[in-house]
């Protein structure tokens, strides 16, 4: 992969020769390990710059626009698979054989139910909690429920932990939600699919469990597949890193999770509908885009700008077709739908994000199909922490199989120089 040479001339010192690294697709890299020998560090806060580790699951084009899953299209999957077989793609490398996506799905059927005792963690919190505290808390806790899988050296640990991870993630979200309802909590149901059986522990009620609508599960699951996996995200980086200490899976998908939270990540999806409220009529759309374009207004446009797409987020784009078909279908006229589409209209129009390439994300019309699913806005970043589960875990594991060192930053020192105490 080092076919190349970069050199790096510093001022009063030999040149330096560092590798440059080929992948399959994509920008090369300056290998930097060896710079230390020179005396210096590289800088790059926010790691703007920085490929943090060599990976073959997901690969971006910023650019163009482009998201691949193992090699497959985003929009492919979107249209063509499902959740669970995307998931056997992320965690597997390739797509499953019938007999192996039939195998998957009835090992992940098979790990829905969690520890009876987990309910009584619910019981420790309020329940005007917000969710996303309570989804922190309870997968934090489920390491001390599998002590029999906790060897991330063993593959067959980390093999049930991923299957455990992805089973349970529906059943602790809807837990977490029927919690703060008030309303009895639902047991999985072995002879739904993976979407059905999620929107049935949500909605669905001891007094009366009603049939599930394909048309909700259908989108229900797309969102899943869009929310799957996106690379070195801030999140997913943050697995990896609470990973490099050998931390078992469950505490480090709850550090993806609280991660997730920010409003500048996941917590965006949550923050577009909040801000779609603010705005609450298109005659205010001019005011707002001005405050995003304050530099001394802490209001950004939520849903919209990317650290890496420079152009619109593919998923963006397939959650706006899935937002028209599932309203259409439902016969919904969604006045936020109508601002949300006005806003992207005028922001787009506006220099200001135009120079700046600032597009809508994948968060800007998710929250729309989430609330026409009848999903509270609190819980949108808990569904998108339990579809990033599996792309979280499926960069723990290839981060435990490369053998990588724990991951450990130095810094550029602007403080005190040494000094003694002053008695
Ligand atoms: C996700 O990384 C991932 O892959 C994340 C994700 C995933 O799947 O894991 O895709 C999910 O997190 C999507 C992003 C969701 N967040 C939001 O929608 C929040 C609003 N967006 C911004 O906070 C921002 O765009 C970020 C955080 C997403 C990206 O910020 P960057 O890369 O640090 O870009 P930047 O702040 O350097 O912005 C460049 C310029 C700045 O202006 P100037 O200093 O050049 O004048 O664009 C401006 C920013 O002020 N800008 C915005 C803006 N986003 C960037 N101005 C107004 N509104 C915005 N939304």
């Amino acid at each position: 992969m080092a076919d190349k040479k970069a050199q790096l001339i510093i001022e009063g010192a030999a040149p330096v020769e560092l590798p440059v690294l080929t992948g399959t697709v994509g920008p090369d890299v300056i290998d930097v390990r060896s710079l230390t020998s020179t005396g210096h560090f590289t800088f790059d806060p926010g790691f703007m710059s920085t490929a943090s580790c060599e990976s073959k699951i997901t690969y971006i084009d910023g650019d163009k626009g482009i998201l691949l899953h193992r090699g497959y299209p985003i929009e492919q999957l979107a249209e063509k698979s499902d959740y669970l077989e995307t998931c056997y793609l992320l965690l597997n490398g390739e797509l499953p054989t019938t007999e192996q996506k039939a195998k998957f799905v009835d090992t992940i059927k098979n790990h829905t139910i969690v520890h009876e005792q987990l309910k009584s963690f619910l019981h420790g919190f309020r329940r005007d909690a917000h969710p996303m505290a309570v989804m922190c808390g309870i997968v934090g806790a489920l390491s001390a429920f599998y002590h029999d899988s906790l060897d991330i050296n063993n593959p067959q640990h980390r093999e049930i932990s991923a299957h455990r991870l992805v089973a349970k993630m529906p059943t602790i979200a809807a837990m977490v939600y029927k919690y703060s309802m008030g309303q009895p909590l639902m047991y999985p149901r072995n002879d739904l699919n993976y979407s059905e059986n999620f929107l049935h522990m949500m909605f669905n009620t001891p007094a009366e469990i009603k049939p599930i609508s394909p048309v909700l599960a259908k989108a229900m699951d797309r969102i899943f597949i869009l929310h799957a996996d996106h690379e070195q995200n801030a999140s997913t980086s943050t697995v990896r890193l609470a990973g490099s200490t050998g931390a078992n899976p469950f505490a480090c998908i709850a550090a993806g999770i609280a991660a997730l939270w920010g409003p500048a990540h996941g917590g965006a999806n949550e923050a577009v509908l909040t801000m779609l409220d603010e705005i609450g009529d298109v005659s205010n759309v001019e005011k707002f885009l001005a405050k995003a374009k304050d530099k001394n207004d802490p209001f950004k446009l939520m849903g919209f700008g990317h650290r890496v797409y420079k152009n619109f987020d593919p998923r963006a784009k397939v959650m706006k077709q899935t937002c028209d078909e599932v309203l259409g279908e439902l016969g919904i006229n969604d006045p936020q739908l109508e601002l949300a589409m006005k806003l992207e209209e005028i922001a787009l129009n506006d220099p200001y994000f135009a120079e700046r390439n600032l597009y809508p994300n994948v968060d800007f019309y998710s929250g729309i199909i989430l609330k026409a699913i009848g999903i509270p806005t609190s819980m949108f970043t808990v569904i998108f922490a339990l579809a990033r589960t599996v792309g979280w875990i499926s960069h723990w594991k290839e981060m435990i199989a490369s053998g990588q060192k724990i991951g450990r930053p130095r810094q550029l020192y602007t403080g005190h120089p040494q000094r003694d105490l002053p008695r």
